[in-house]
């Protein structure tokens, strides 16, 4: 064994017998979510199994993640300790979910958005699961009551919505149902934390739980300032790309209040009633029809051409993996 395998085999042993916790986690679904899951998980010395209920979704996926991890590794972006090599020998992909399920301390339900279908995948991994497992759903707009209701172990499940790309987007929500057992909460937040994901916790259900709350904020103003004549598609990009989103990717917007004036209080205390009086002029929510869509759509389409969106996508991960970067060279850095 050469003295780098024999380094990475030496600190995953290391790991193994002193973090509580370490074993097998289940993957359902082997699509985007389900391949990025695996791939922190197994940065991490945790073995994965994935099941998918189609074999061809699976040997792509070992495909991709083997691509991926080698370009990572390039880029001097992988994480955790060990090498591509061993970490696509701790993935193992089956067809059985019993296999993916049993003797799993943590099943990452990773399928379609679609209510019934999770339903019916976790009446199926509970019959497998033992009182150990947590049960986590990556659903991103629905709340878990109604995908767990249902189910005789509802007290060990738990939603985890991930933000894609979730392996250079760290946050994750974790959002209990009414039924989740505290521990299971704490268990799933430690696990996410160990792995190296940034979990929040949604402490009730609510719709859309935080992030797309917020997105939709966004979305919604977006809009009525085209919609009103206010401004140019490209120039509410550019709001964010130049000006808000620069400070929102290291200071929160509680953060960045505190920073703009000398605290809170003093921030409220000069724009509290301006806030008010602004918001207060929101109008109703947009539709998303009539002539203000027929504008948006053009412009959008105009602006990033619809036969060009994969090289768009492509470049955009490239940034994003640029600012993990960064942001883990900084981060050690910052005054508390
Ligand atoms: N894509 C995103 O940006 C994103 C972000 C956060 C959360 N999510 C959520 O993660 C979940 C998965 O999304 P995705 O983008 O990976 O979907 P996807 O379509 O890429 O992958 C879904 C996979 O599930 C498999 N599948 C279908 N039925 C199955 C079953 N009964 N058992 C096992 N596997 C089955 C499919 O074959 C496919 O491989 C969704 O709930 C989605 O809302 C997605």
């Amino acid at each position: 064994m050469n003295l780098q395998l024999r380094t990475a085999s030496l600190q995953l042993t290391t790991m193994s017998s002193t973090q509580q916790g370490r074993g097998k986690i289940g993957i359902i679904g082997s699509g985007l979510i389900g391949r990025s899951w695996a791939m922190i998980f197994v940065s991490a010395g945790y073995r994965v199994t994935i099941f998918d209920v189609k074999e061809s979704q699976l040997t792509g996926a070992m495909v991709d993640i083997s691509n991926q991890l080698a370009e990572l590794q390039k880029s001097g972006l992988l994480r955790g300790t060990l090498t591509p090599e061993q970490q696509k020998a701790l993935i193992s992909v089956t067809s059985d979910l019993k296999e993916a399920v049993t003797g799993s301390l943590h099943v990452q339900e990773c399928v379609p958005e679609n209510e019934e279908l999770k339903k019916k995948v976790f009446s199926e991994v509970e019959q497998h699961a033992s009182d150990e497992t947590v049960l986590c759903s990556s659903v991103s707009c629905i709340v878990p009551s109604k995908i767990f209701a249902h189910l005789s172990r509802r007290g060990q499940c738990i939603v985890a919505h991930p933000v894609n790309p979730p392996y250079y987007c760290p946050l994750v929500e974790i959002v209990p149902s009414p039924w989740t057992e505290q521990a299971i909460v704490s268990r799933t937040r430690a696990l996410l934390e160990e792995v190296g994901q940034v979990p929040v916790t949604v402490k009730k259900e609510i719709d859309g739980f935080a992030l797309n709350r917020m997105q939709y904020a966004i979305v919604n103003e977006a809009w009525r300032l085209v919609a009103d004549g206010v401004m140019s598609v490209e120039d509410v990009d550019k709001v964010f790309t130049a000006g808000l989103g620069m400070r929102y990717a290291f200071c929160g917007p509680f953060e960045v209040i505190h920073l703009n004036a000398e605290g809170t209080a003093s921030y409220l205390e000069r724009y509290g009633s301006t806030i008010h009086r602004v918001t207060s002029t929101f109008g109703p929510l947009p539709q998303f029809t009539g002539p203000a869509y027929d504008a948006i759509v053009r412009d959008t389409d105009a602006h990033y051409p619809l036969d060009k969106l994969q090289e768009i996508r492509q470049w955009r991960d490239t940034r994003l993996t640029a600012l993990a970067k960064l942001k883990k060279d900084q981060e050690a850095q910052k005054p508390h």
